[in-house]
């Protein structure tokens, strides 16, 4: 039996939000009307919320008193500074341009930053990423390490990108093609897996050597430092302080969703080392997000995230949080359900291959898995898997993903284990009736973004 020791949470409850239970009927029916996407469904309608851990955080008592004291300016807020000092204190960068959350940061830098036919490498894109470097007509790469696609391993560092494979890419197209190089920490896309320092620092010796910029994706920023901490020999007695700065200074700048861990419901920026890209990014920022000193972002919204950069360092906070992840996996372990291992650092990652594995990817098993989940216990989770990819532009197939997965993401600081042990359950249930499970097919399909629009009827 795994080690499922969970340790209290450093603070307690001060306020709550009902929720409603619904009965299998009602839920039968209501996944009908709404052909089978969760996107579809109303939040009263769902028990435990578990599609994303992105704006869903529980804020502090200190993060509601900081909002009251918003500098609501258009120019000059005082929040803004707030802000602006967090981000250079905990993560050391010189400039910051505040947006209305992460994917307009990367709008801003990619409109800064990439050519028509240039190559984005990362260890893998996540999709808004992917999305806007496609909308600047440049062309997305992942180079993950190969580990990173074997489920079972144990291999602590999956966010890691091969050196090879980027070493290769820049030899192969020049490195006039290549605008920048990203590592997304922790790795969304690819089970939440964090990068080690060892590799961030040796990504950062090879694109110094071809002078090519090097920015993190650091919505989780300190999530990954959390597992440097816990995983990275030498790291085991430095603090996460410690640890998140050396990270980001091996950086010329981060795109980052405030949504995550900024424990925020909305905002993002991004971060700059160097002055010229800085005063560019700032003409974009005005047209599309708003003056320098608000972005996207009220004041309050920009107190609530410097706040919140200072909270999500705390130790005793990354450890309940990080460990409440790993409890929900190794329940799930112990019934031996197939997820991706070593868990992630804001989800389990359930790998549906395994778990579904007489359903066939044209038959989307990642959906049916989701809908069943919801289904049995009111539990809204998200397909990761061959609705999400979408179809080969030419060929107009669907692109079969190497990973098909359904999403557990865990909200930080929101549910209780109770409600985990809820969703555990749940899943246990499925998983002994799993060969009843049938597929789903496309009733109506968007021609793009089709996992958020799509409706289903099952086969
Ligand atoms: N990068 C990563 C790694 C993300 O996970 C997200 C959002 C973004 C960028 C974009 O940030 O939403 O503030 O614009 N991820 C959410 C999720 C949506 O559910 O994983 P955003």
């Amino acid at each position: 039996m795994k080690n499922n020791n969970y340790q209290a949470e450093y603070y307690k409850i001060k306020m709550v939000e009902p929720l409603k239970k619904t009965t299998r009927e009602y839920r039968k029916n209501l996944l009908k009307k709404i052909g089978y996407n969760l996107f579809y469904l109303d939040s009263k309608d769902v028990f435990i919320d578990l599609l994303t851990d992105s704006g869903t955080s529980a804020m502090s008592d200190s993060q509601w008193s900081a909002m009251m004291v918003g500098d609501e300016a258009y120019a000059g807020s005082s929040s803004f500074h707030h802000l602006e000092d967090a981000v250079k204190k905990n993560m050391g960068y010189k400039y910051v341009l505040p947006t209305h959350q992460g994917r307009a940061a990367e709008n801003i830098l990619f409109l800064i930053m990439i050519k028509k036919g240039d190559y984005v490498p990362n260890n893998m894109h996540f999709d808004t990423t992917k999305a806007h470097i496609l909308h600047k007509k440049g062309i997305p790469i992942d180079v993950v390490c190969d580990e990173a696609f074997n489920t079972t391993s144990n291999y602590p560092f999956k966010g890691n990108i091969d050196i090879d494979k980027l070493k290769n890419l820049i030899e192969d197209k020049g490195k006039d093609k290549i605008p920048l190089v990203m590592i997304t920490i922790t790795c969304n896309s690819g089970g939440g897996q964090p990068a080690s320092m060892e590799n961030i620092k040796k990504v950062r010796e090879l694109t110094k050597k071809y002078d090519i910029p090097f920015f993190l994706d650091a919505c989780r920023f300190a999530e990954n430092a959390y597992f440097i901490k816990k995983r990275e020999i030498g790291y085991e007695n430095k603090s996460i302080r410690e640890i998140v700065l050396e990270m980001m200074s091996y950086s010329d700048g981060c795109t980052f969703s405030g949504k995550k861990d900024a424990l925020s419901n909305i905002g993002g920026f991004l971060a700059l080392n160097d002055e010229k890209l800085y005063i560019e990014g700032a003409t974009w920022l005005v047209l599309f997000e708003g003056f320098i000193t608000y972005g996207g972002m009220s004041g309050r919204d920009m107190e609530a995230m410097a706040q919140g950069l200072e909270e999500v360092l705390d130790e005793n906070y990354l450890e309940t949080r990080v460990k409440q992840v790993e409890y929900l996996g190794n329940k799930l372990l112990e019934a031996n359900i197939p997820i991706i291992q070593p868990i992630g650092g804001h989800a389990v990652y359930v790998d549906v291959k395994k778990f579904l594995s007489h359903i066939p990817q044209d038959n989307l098993p990642g959906q049916a898995l989701a809908v069943e989940l919801y289904l049995e216990a009111g539990i809204r989770s998200v397909e990761i898997g061959t609705v999400l990819a979408g179809r080969e532009p030419i060929t107009w197939e669907n692109i079969h993903p190497k990973l098909e997965l359904l999403r557990l993401a865990i909200p930080r600081r929101v549910y209780t284990n109770a409600h985990i042990n809820v969703v555990a359950n749940a899943l246990i249930n499925i998983y002994k009736r799993r060969e009843n499970i049938k597929g789903y097919k496309f009733i109506y399909e968007p021609p793009r973004l089709r996992h958020f629009l799509a409706r289903f009827k099952p086969i």
